[in-house]
């Protein structure tokens, strides 16, 4: 049976910080961040949007009301969660209106939470070949004010259709997983904001890369000439490219031509990512979407190398081969939702960076800001958190 992504949607925050206006900020060469970092903007949210309400959005533009019927397990990848026990699918089954019965889980590991959610989706449908399986990998992405990754932040949120006989790209049966105990990239339940070693982080990702590479070849008997493209967790873009590189380094006969058009890829896929920051879980999805919107040359039966790596650690190398037509499933303009988001100046970003939810005594909020998104938090009531859809 083939198993695949059948669709997939992406919904961000309304405002944005330009990168080279929080370089001037932090008295920083701004070509450190847009060169060293290859990142241009960063997204931004404000309180009213969370995982839930960047998932609904993303969700929701792909979904239709067949669709809705069909779902019957929703997965959320998150290290943003709302709530330490009810899972934020819950909440997005109820606003999608998904049909009731249907299982609704959220699931963590770092950055590598929504590929574990795709591996599951995947076995759910070979168990129940007629249902559909809601991946959403959503989160927001904060390190503090004047720290060394402050210009890696973001916020955003990618949806994965996962049905049988998928309209987009087929996942294959060749995945390959490393796990390692490490302290690279953490955020113990008491504190806002996560603790990390970057440069340690770095090197990590790196040598997960390559030593789990090596480790796909020898199983699967292929190399870096098998495949057309390769997409990359991105915490920021240049760390792919040196991802990228390392496989290089690491090929055998790689002619001229074949690296330029791995080259010409990569650039493909970190469009959307240079715009958006580190979306942690989304992010690896993101650069496909980025890809398959953005790279004129790929072609159906191409074979895409997905590199998943999530702090702490694990990453998995997997492969997905394009479906005929998998391009009418994509759009092809939207860098305009991009360019219709509000440019925050540094003074703007940091009092919405530091803004909280005021609760009275009996838990509910006092004066929530008003936001015109499609979905947004519109209040807390008895602790309670309530979204809602703009009609
Ligand atoms: P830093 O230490 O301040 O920066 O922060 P740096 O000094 O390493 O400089 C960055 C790059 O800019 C370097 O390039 C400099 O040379 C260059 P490189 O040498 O590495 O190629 N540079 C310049 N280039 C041009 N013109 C200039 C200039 N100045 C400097 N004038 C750091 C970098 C990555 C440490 C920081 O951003 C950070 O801590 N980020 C957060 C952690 C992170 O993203 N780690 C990545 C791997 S871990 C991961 O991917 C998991 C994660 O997504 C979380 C999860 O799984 O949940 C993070």
């Amino acid at each position: 049976m083939k198993i695949g992504i059948d669709k997939i949607g992406f919904a961000m925050p309304n405002f944005f910080l330009d990168i080279r206006d929080l370089a001037l900020s932090r008295e920083q060469n701004e070509n450190k961040f847009t060169k060293g970092l290859l990142q241009s903007e960063m997204c931004v949210a404000p309180i009213t949007q969370d995982i839930v309400t960047l998932g609904a959005s993303a969700a929701d533009k792909i979904l239709s009301e067949k669709d809705k019927k069909d779902i019957d397990l929703i997965i959320v990848g998150t290290e943003s969660g709302i709530d330490q026990s009810k899972s934020a699918g819950i909440f997005i089954h109820h606003l999608l209106e998904i049909q009731p019965f249907a299982r609704c889980v959220e699931i963590k590991e770092a950055c590598y939470g929504a590929t574990a959610a795709l591996n599951f989706a995947k076995n759910h449908i070979l168990e129940n070949p007629e249902s559909k399986v809601l991946v959403i990998a959503s989160d927001i992405a904060k390190y503090g004010i004047g720290t060394a990754g402050e210009s890696t932040q973001g916020a955003g949120s990618v949806a994965l259709l996962i049905k049988k006989d998928p309209k987009i790209a087929v996942l294959n049966d060749d995945s390959v997983c490393q796990t390692r105990d490490i302290m690279d990239f953490w955020r113990p339940n008491y504190a806002d904001f996560p603790f990390v070693d970057g440069h340690f982080s770095s090197k990590q990702y790196l040598d997960f890369l390559t030593t789990t590479f090596c480790e796909y070849k020898k199983r699967h008997n292929k190399n870096l000439l098998d495949f057309n493209a390769f997409c990359f967790h991105l915490p920021f873009p240049k760390l792919g490219l040196k991802g990228l590189n390392s496989l290089f380094s690491k090929t055998e006969n790689l002619t001229k031509e074949k690296k330029l058009e791995f080259l010409d890829n990569f650039y493909s896929s970190i469009i959307y990512g240079k715009r958006i920051g580190n979306i942690y879980t989304g992010s690896l999805y993101l650069s496909l979407l980025s890809l398959l919107e953005n790279c004129q040359n790929l072609k159906s039966n191409d074979v895409i190398g997905m590199y998943s790596y999530g702090s702490g650690a694990v990453c998995e190398i997997f492969s997905i081969t394009l479906v005929d037509g998998f391009k009418n499933q994509l759009t092809n303009d939207r860098i305009k939702d991009f360019d219709k988001r509000k440019r925050l100046n540094t003074s703007e970003y940091e009092k919405m960076f530091f803004e909280q939810i005021k609760l009275d005594k009996d838990g509910n909020s006092i004066n929530l800001p008003q936001d015109d998104s499609l979905f947004y938090l519109e209040k807390i009531e008895n602790h309670k958190r309530i979204y809602k859809k703009i009609k």
